[in-house]
């Protein structure tokens, strides 16, 4: 398979202080679902930004089927398809409308635009709501619609940055959905954002793990979840007690980490571990707070690699975007 997407050793610094990307190398075949996971700040966006034309990388390449961003944006552009994490529908005009205007602004002829936005419209279980005025969708009706304006021009590559955020987990279950059989019918590549771990795992081929403009770790979801080998049984102390001996001498411990005064048991089943780490801790006369049982999962991996929790809740609604959103609406950055 050819690649679609290719970054070498990409580089963004806003202001000669804050590096938003810092020295990314990746490369996503044609077809698959590429998934950027990463908590608020991690320089996601800024990702999407470059690769869609949108911001000028400050050093390194991206490669958009077969394109250099920065030497042609404008046929970058009528290759791939984009739906940023704000909300981007004009509310003032009904569904139809908006996806007129977009493919108004693809060059697209008025008989085949037509034909393309009944079809969209199906797809995306709109027609109903087709005709009445963007503002009174429900934020899962816009999050389709918005969809749909992406790939009204039927793109190779489409970059949703955050497509669920804010919608409620049946939103955002119903979107993957849609998402999925787009995939299925036209077989475009994504490539998508999220700082969601379920989203990551759910629709996502491969990963990227990002972090402070990094990329931590690369792979399958599987095979990230098994980075981390086995259960993790976590174990607080009540007294900030130095529990590193007595874990490590459990039978069955396989490595003991502390992280923020709490210790990290790795093991191959936690329910059996629990009742000896109890004993051994009671025999030693520590009182333990808590102890619980972690299976694998990328949190955990996001954990390891970086030493801090990864927290799903902040979010937090970029403003960058939206700014960016008015260069991409007048059609020029
Ligand atoms: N236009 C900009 N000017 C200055 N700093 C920016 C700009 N856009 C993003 N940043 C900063 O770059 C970092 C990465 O931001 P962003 O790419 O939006 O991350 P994410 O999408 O993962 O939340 C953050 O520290 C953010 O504040
Ligand atoms: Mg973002």
């Amino acid at each position: 398979m050819p690649d679609a997407i290719v970054c070498e050793n990409l580089v963004k610094v806003y202001g000669g202080v804050i590096r938003a990307v810092d020295g990314v190398s990746l490369d996503v075949p044609e077809g698959e679902a590429f998934g950027l996971l990463g908590p608020n700040g991690a320089g996601k966006t800024t990702m999407v930004s470059i690769l869609t034309t949108l911001v000028r990388p400050t050093s390194g390449r991206a490669i958009v089927d077969g394109l250099d961003v920065a030497k042609h944006p404008e046929e970058v552009r009528r290759r791939i398809g984009l739906a940023f994490q704000v909300s981007t529908a004009d509310g003032e005009l009904t569904g139809r409308e908006n996806l007129e205007v977009a493919a108004g602004l693809q060059g697209i002829p008025a008989p085949e635009a037509h034909r393309r936005i009944r079809e969209l419209l199906e797809q995306m279980q709109l027609a109903p709501a087709a005709d009445r005025l963007v503002k009174g969708y429900s934020g899962g009706m816009r999050r389709r619609l918005e969809l749909a304006v992406g790939v009204v021009h039927s793109p190779k590559i489409l970059f949703l940055d955050e497509p669920t955020l804010g919608l409620d987990p049946q939103g955002r279950a119903g979107f993957w959905d849609y998402i999925r059989h787009l995939r299925k019918d036209t077989g475009v590549t994504l490539f998508l954002t999220t700082h969601y771990l379920e989203e990551a795992d759910q629709l996502c081929e491969r990963l990227a793990i990002v972090d402070h403009g990094k990329i931590v770790a690369t792979g399958r979801p599987d095979e990230l979840k098994q980075r981390t080998g086995g259960d993790t049984v976590v174990v607080k102390p009540s007294h900030g007690e130095d529990l590193a001996p007595i874990l490590s001498a459990v039978p069955g411990a396989l490595a003991v980490q502390v992280i923020a005064g709490a210790y990290r048991v790795k093991c191959d089943r936690g329910e059996a571990m629990v009742p000896l780490i109890v004993t051994a801790c009671d025999r030693a006369g520590v009182e333990i707070a808590s102890v619980e049982i972690r299976k694998p999962s990328l949190d955990e991996v996001f954990l390891e690699l970086t030493g801090r929790e990864y927290r799903e809740e902040d979010t937090e609604h970029g403003g960058w975007a939206s700014e960016r959103l008015g260069q991409m609406r007048g059609g020029r950055p």
